[in-house]
């Protein structure tokens, strides 16, 4: 099959097409189709070996010492199951899925194996493949953060720093969700997109700096990097946490956290990937509660490119890469308002 590969860390060209062994299922596992997938920062993060400080040589225990252990990036996928192991009893061949490998990345492919019992789970029938694709990264780390983490309530206020990310999105959409009072700060540009998505309110920060204006959010979720606990402190209500999702090795250790006295916390760190929460995210998005943004659209074989774009770190929502030959085959062959480009409700724009 075909898949983009890379054997070495560094730019967007260190992605290439190579032709792999196509993976086939155990008695356990579903062997997807992959339609649709993207290139996320997680990709951007496995493939240039770019952490936030201090996790450079756990950024090689993980991906690899030498150089990538996991030749195959790509973290979440929209497909068709093709074939099913002799003990799955909740997919069968046809079926539209998601999944979201995460962290075993493998989905810039034509094919990828998931576990039945892993985070996989039926495709919004309201969405097309390409937006399916792009339901899952930002979710499954905004809904952890969110709900278990930072224990969000109904009627609080919350901040999402960076609302125009895949993770940013997500928050907005999950924090109104669960009944927050949201603000979003994001550039000019983006102020739109944001207020679509449901924020009550949008800070430009190209204007306004947040933390001078004398307001204060029970929950600030920085996805920047660039709001460490000294910077918002006075911007947290009383019993007020910061959720650093782009947080450094210290923070994530703890250093700069505030004392116990303060009743504030700074929270950082890794949420597991739970294969009720991606049924829950396709049960929202099925709703219509969740939207996913889609930025860009490449075909799989320009993977390089779309790399180029996630590094410039401006992307909106998602980008993403169609296995293009499998797309238009199901399309020419299957009629279907889910399989429509251009669905509404997307922002697919197409390069
Ligand atoms: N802890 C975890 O488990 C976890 C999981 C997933 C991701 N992450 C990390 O979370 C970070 C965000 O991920 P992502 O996928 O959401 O990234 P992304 O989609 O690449 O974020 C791009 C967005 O960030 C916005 N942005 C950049 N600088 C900003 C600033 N100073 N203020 C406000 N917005 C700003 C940009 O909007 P403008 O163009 O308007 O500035 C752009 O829309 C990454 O560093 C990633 O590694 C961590």
């Amino acid at each position: 099959m075909k898949a983009m590969t890379y054997r070495q860390y560094g730019g967007p060209d260190v992605v290439t097409l190579a032709e792999v062994a196509k993976p086939s299922p155990k008695p356990n596992e579903v062997l997807i189709r992959i339609l649709a997938t993207t290139v996320t920062s997680g990709d951007y993060r496995a493939r240039s070996l770019d952490l936030p400080a201090g996790f450079g040589l756990i950024g090689r225990l993980v991906f690899g010492i030498a150089g990538p252990r996991q030749p195959i990036l790509g973290t979440e996928l929209a497909g068709i199951v093709e074939a099913v192991g002799s003990d799955v009893v909740n997919f069968n061949p046809g079926d539209e899925v998601i999944a979201f490998p995460g962290g075993a990345y493998g989905s810039h492919a034509e094919y990828r194996t998931m576990p039945e019992a892993g985070t996989i789970a039926h495709k919004p029938a309201n969405l097309s493949f390409e937006e399916a694709a792009s339901l899952s990264f930002g979710s499954m780390t905004a809904l952890p953060f969110l709900r278990d983490k930072a224990r969000i309530k109904a009627g609080e206020s919350v901040l999402v720093v960076g609302a125009s990310g895949a993770v940013g999105t997500a928050a907005v959409q999950i924090a109104r969700h669960f009944g927050a009072e949201v603000t979003g700060v994001t550039s000019t540009p983006n102020v739109g997109l944001v207020a679509s998505l449901g924020a009550h309110r949008v800070i430009d920060y190209t204007k306004t700096d947040f933390a001078t204006t004398g307001e204060t959010w029970d929950i600030i979720i920085d996805t920047t990097g660039t709001v460490p606990f000294v910077r918002c402190d006075r911007s947290l209500k009383a019993g007020g946490r910061l959720v650093a999702i782009q947080a450094s090795f210290g923070q994530t250790l703890g250093i700069g956290k505030p004392s116990k006295v303060s009743g504030k916390e700074v929270i950082a760190g890794y949420v597991p990937a739970r294969p009720e929460d991606i049924r829950y995210i396709a049960k929202l998005a099925s709703q219509g509660v969740l939207k996913p943004v889609v930025d860009r659209i490449y075909p799989l074989e320009q993977a390089a490119k779309a790399h180029a774009y996630v590094d410039t770190g401006r992307k909106r929502g998602s980008v993403v890469l169609t296995v293009a030959a499998s797309l238009d085959e199901i399309r020419s062959n299957r009629v279907g308002a889910a399989l429509a480009v251009g669905h509404p409700g997307s922002t697919l724009a197409r390069t």
